[in-house]
């Protein structure tokens, strides 16, 4: 039973695993030996990962799938996925085909404006604030000037900081807005050093400034952090065709079908019970690059669907639209992506997913992962606009269903190949599996 408990943190691993074991586990021996069934057994790499965070007893896995044929601007990438849901993989991979023959997707990088603000409360004469910041201001630059000394020679660094006034929201809450350009870094800790710098130097000099009366002195500065909502570091992908060029053998007519996949991405754009669906699907490709690379994914689901409530209302992340018989389809979305620093040097497996991605720069990134999402939401829409989506979607979870019942290799294969072309529904497998145990031994396959 849970109970309280003190010091927890400076136990050791089998120490931990035993509190845990008398505490929460019905069956001690078998719960300690499912955690240390998924312990690597090489003990530097099990190590490795134990560091990561903190409390670690074992490792959670995902499985980590390839989505090949991705023709995105001109370059065929093969696209790794990190993600525990069936028929994402493969929706991708669809996707991919689909579009490689009409001329692949096309992405761009529109920003890489990285964001973090020091929050204060001032309560004297914002007159008096507004001239000490103008005054002050290029001594922030100055206090960080070791700090960002490498981003710098690589270009990059503090690009800007403002001072915003938000007391028409919050009484005396202000703010030093500060704008970063990270490079290939996702930029979180340099964001943060770079913040907290500011923000004591800030303080420092208000106090000693002749300007302010000893209460106006009496700032305080509540926090300094990033922001993970980075609208200005966006990246647009698309695709474009001639409607004819949508015809398949498996879809319905390409004019009708050009009509109901905007339709169905218009239902997106103004109701948000469809559109937080709808963008899942696009978190779907998005989120499972960015996990096999060793990016945040909460940062980027954070940041994403703010963007999509940007103007107030929660709407659909891409876009579709019928021009002069041209089909086209969108997505923009803010992504703060890294390829150095964080896991992208220590997990072996995100090092060689960017192998696979053949070493792609932060921009590159963001053109892969955003290409990820709308292949994503191409191949949900299409799925759902025609023939529906449990059809594809079952198909591919058909496994997990016969994992559930303990079906053997053999079973699995007939199951496989006589589910095929049909819609599966749960009950029904359950049902077909159990009337295949009642036949004689010989029809069974085992
Ligand atoms: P299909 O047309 O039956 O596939 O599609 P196929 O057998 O003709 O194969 C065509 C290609 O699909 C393959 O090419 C693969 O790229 C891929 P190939 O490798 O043969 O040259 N593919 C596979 N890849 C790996 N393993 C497989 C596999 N099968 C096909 N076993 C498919 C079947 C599932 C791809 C299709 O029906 C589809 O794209 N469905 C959409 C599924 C989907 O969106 N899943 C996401 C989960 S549902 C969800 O959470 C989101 C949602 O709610 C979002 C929303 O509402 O908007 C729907």
């Amino acid at each position: 039973m849970a109970t309280s408990v003190n010091g927890f943190s400076k136990l050791t691993k089998q120490e931990k695993i035993a509190w845990l074991a008398s505490h929460h586990f019905k069956n001690k021996e078998t719960g300690i030996e499912i955690l240390k069934q998924y312990w690597n057994s090489d003990i530097k790499l099990q190590r490795l990962h134990d560091e990561f965070i903190e409390n670690t007893i074992s490792n959670f896995y995902l499985p980590l799938g390839i989505a090949p044929n991705f023709l995105i601007n001109g370059k065929y990438r093969t696209i790794p996925m990190a993600i525990e849901e069936s028929s994402v993989v493969a929706a991708a991979g669809n996707a991919a085909k689909f579009w490689q023959k009409r001329g692949g997707f096309k992405a761009e990088v529109l920003g890489t404006e990285k964001v973090g603000q020091v929050h204060f409360i001032y309560a004297g004469d914002v007159d008096k604030l507004r001239e000490f910041f103008s005054q002050v201001q290029p001594k922030l630059f100055d206090a960080t000037f070791e700090l960002t000394e490498n981003m710098r020679k690589r270009n990059g660094g503090i690009t800007a900081i403002t001072l915003r006034d938000k007391t028409e929201d919050l009484q005396h809450y202000y703010q030093l807005h500060c704008t970063f350009e990270t490079r290939d870094a996702m930029g979180a800790n340099f964001i943060n050093s770079c913040l907290e710098t500011i923000a004591k130097a800030f303080e420092f000099e208000l106090k000693s400034s002749d300007l302010f009366t000893p209460r106006e002195k009496d700032i305080q500065i509540v926090m300094s952090i990033l922001s993970n909502y980075v609208p200005n570091c966006k990246v647009r992908a698309s695709v474009s065709c001639k409607i004819e060029e949508l015809r398949t053998d498996k879809n319905m007519d390409p004019l009708d079908f050009a009509h109901k996949f905007v339709r169905a991405v218009e239902i997106a754009n103004i109701e948000p019970h469809r559109a937080v669906t709808h963008n899942k699907g696009i978190m779907n490709g998005i989120d499972a690059v960015v996990l096999a690379t060793g990016n945040d994914f909460r940062a980027i689901e954070a940041g994403a669907h703010a963007y999509a409530a940007k103007d107030g209302r929660y709407r659909s992340l891409s876009q579709a639209s019928i021009v002069d018989d041209v089909f086209t389809f969108s997505l923009e979305i803010p992504l703060a992506l890294g390829t150095v620093g964080g896991l992208t040097s220590l997990h072996p497996l995100v090092k060689l997913s960017l192998e696979i991605l053949e070493h792609p720069s932060a921009e590159e990134l963001m053109e892969i992962v955003a290409t990820a999402g709308l292949a994503q939401n191409f191949a949900a829409l299409r799925s759902l606009t025609t023939e529906g989506i449990q059809k594809g979607h079952m198909k591919m979870h058909l496994l997990n269903i016969l994992n559930h019942l303990g079906a053997t290799p053999k079973q699995k294969a007939y199951f496989t190949s006589h589910f095929k072309n049909k819609t599966i529904s749960h009950k029904e497998v359950i049902a077909e599996f159990n009337a295949l145990k009642e036949k004689d031994d010989a029809q069974v396959p085992k």
